[in-house]
């Protein structure tokens, strides 16, 4: 609104500035210092003396109509990039852990910030319409004959664009697609840098982005020729109408005090063609950069179409968590779980074990309510899990996750990890993993900071410091998936001492690999092809087991 007045009154003086001229003009050919206007005769450095001010105040509103729009693309591009990053944190995890590496993090920068500009080229869309208008209006009070020539103009403009617009949006959008997936690409090798380096395929590694590059090159060329051909080609167009409707003029001018008239509107008529121009480009860049919010839009709706319900109860204790008849599947008919019905209670040290493939990992997502069965349910204390409300379900269930991933942040921070925990609990949970006095010893203590490269703390270190994060929230129910990767002696024994101390009521479920862990177990689950084979104390299941029997010697 603001831009689209600031705009129209711009254009007003800046014709009116335009007509000053031409009469003044035409009074110098005459040899006379005053100028009639609207019959009113007045001298001629008066006029130009309004011009001049005329000109400061277009300056103004020039400027202020810029900040406004300014302002405008900015606010754009900042709610587009909350939005996406509120609905993905907001939605489910399956959604989440479907998504492609790397697409978020090029839809959120790249295309947040087309968005914005998409926003700009609509503010200067509109200020070139409310300026043609104003050129308009001005061209009406001195010669309807250009007003019509104008209006005749705009008009055919618009409606020759139509056809062009479709192709221009196939090759944006094409071009959007290419960028999405070179992110991605780009992503992947980051990730894989050491490998990539230890296999020595750089190369086709390096080919391989390099397709998607000269591909991303021919579309972008594509682009932008569009891009820039089109409003050069309406220029021309142009042109060819301001010539034709001078020619109108001329053949309806009678008598030789036309001859300023027609001056002014030749005047306004090029001024007005590169309003026109300035329309025919942001009708370009909106075509161009739709593509990038449409992209932005669409994976919004994703995450937004795929947000669970909400549940609202708190329940006084979380345990004992039960499984009624659980059946759970990633692909319709491929079943994973099957026919689960569980009863884990407060206290118990439940160690998940089975062959790879088992559905341990699974069970685990079922039981953080990371995903929900496909069929039966799962209830804690007594309440099936999607009518808790599920920020009473996080403060309560904690994850030490198999890969331990930092924040960019001290070490307090990652310990806390955004949840404003008392300090106390910070220290005490590093006492607890074994890690208080190696923290001490660095440079600033737990006020250390801690780089996204995790270069200052060693493997050990990192497990130890996700285990603190997940004891600090003195959790009523933790869930450890095992590192299967070597666990430094260290580490091993403070996921002993954690999982067998846990006592007070907590309970444990651990995917357990190691000796040490199993021998802390109150009770083992040997998972086999999604179903319970043997549940029991870790000397009955021993016994029965020979798949459990194997692991504890294979450990020694
Ligand atoms: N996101 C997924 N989409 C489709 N299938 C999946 C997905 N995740 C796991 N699966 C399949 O589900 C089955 C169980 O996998 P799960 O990860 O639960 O096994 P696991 O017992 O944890 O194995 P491991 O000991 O190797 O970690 C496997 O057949 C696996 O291929
Ligand atoms: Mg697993």
């Amino acid at each position: 609104m603001a831009i689209g007045a600031g705009s129209f009154l711009g254009g007003l003086a800046e014709a009116a500035v335009l007509i000053a001229m031409t009469l003044v003009a035409e009074a110098l050919i005459r040899g006379s210092d005053t100028v009639e206007v609207l019959g009113t005769d007045i001298a001629s450095t008066t006029v130009i003396a309004v011009a001049l001010a005329l000109l400061v105040v277009r300056v103004g509103l020039s400027l202020a109509t810029t900040s406004t729009a300014a302002a405008f693309s900015a606010d754009v591009m900042r709610r587009a990039q909350q939005s996406l990053l509120r609905t993905y944190l907001s939605s489910s995890h399956p959604v989440r852990s479907s998504r492609p590496r790397g697409d978020l993090q090029s839809v959120a920068v790249t295309h947040g910030r087309f968005t914005g500009d998409l926003a700009n080229a609509y503010t200067q869309m509109a200020a070139s319409v409310c300026g043609l208008l104003a050129f308009a209006v001005m061209a009406l009070t001195i010669n309807p004959v250009a007003f019509v020539a104008i209006v005749v103009v705009g008009g055919g403009l618009i409606a020759a664009l139509r056809p062009l617009r479709s192709h221009s949006r196939a090759a944006a959008r094409s071009y959007e697609t290419v960028t999405r997936t070179l992110g991605r690409e780009v992503t992947q090798v980051e990730a894989l840098h050491r490998e990539v380096h230890v296999f020595g395929v750089e190369e086709p590694v390096e080919d391989r982005i390099t397709d998607t590059v000269t591909e991303g090159g021919r579309r972008y060329r594509r682009v932008r020729f569009l891009g820039q051909a089109v409003p050069q080609v309406f220029q021309s167009v142009l042109m060819a109408a301001a010539v034709l409707g001078l020619l109108a003029i001329v053949q309806t001018a009678t008598a030789s005090s036309d001859l300023a008239t027609a001056g002014a509107v030749v005047l306004l008529l090029i001024r007005s063609m590169s309003s026109a121009q300035q329309l025919v480009t942001a009708n370009q860049r909106i075509i161009e950069l739709g593509s990038y919010a449409r992209g932005l839009d669409e994976l919004i709706a994703t995450f937004r179409s795929q947000a669970g319900r909400i549940g609202t109860v708190v329940p006084t204790r979380l345990v004992p968590v039960r499984l009624r008849s659980v059946d759970f599947s990633y692909e319709p008919g491929t079943p994973v779980l099957t026919g689960l019905d569980l009863e884990l209670c407060a206290g118990e040290v439940v160690g998940l074990v089975g062959p790879s493939g088992a559905g341990k990992s699974t069970l685990v997502e079922l039981l953080l309510h990371l995903r929900t069965p496909t069929a039966g349910s799962v209830e804690f204390g007594g309440i099936p899990v999607d009518q808790i409300d599920p920020a009473e379900l996080a403060r309560r269930i904690a994850i030490v996750p198999q890969d331990p991933v930092l924040v960019d942040g001290t070490v307090a921070e990652n310990v806390d990890f955004f949840r404003s925990l008392p300090p106390g609990r910070i220290t005490d949970a590093l006492d607890r993993a074994d890690l208080a006095e190696q923290i001490d010893a660095l440079p600033d203590g737990v006020d250390t900071r801690l780089g996204s490269d995790e270069r200052a703390l060693s493997g050990g270190q990192r497990q130890r410091l996700t285990i603190a994060r997940a004891l600090a929230g003195d959790p009523e129910v933790l869930v450890l998936d095992e590192p299967t990767s070597a666990l430094d002696s260290r580490s091993e024994a403070v996921i002993a001492r954690m999982i067998s101390g846990s006592g007070t009521g907590r309970l444990t479920v651990v995917v357990a690999h190691r000796h040490s862990t199993l021998r802390s177990c109150t009770r083992i689950l040997v998972l086999n092809k999604g179903r319970v084979e043997f549940d029991g104390t870790p000397e009955e299941v021993a016994e029965a087991s020979p798949y459990f029997r194997s692991m504890l010697n294979a450990d020694h």
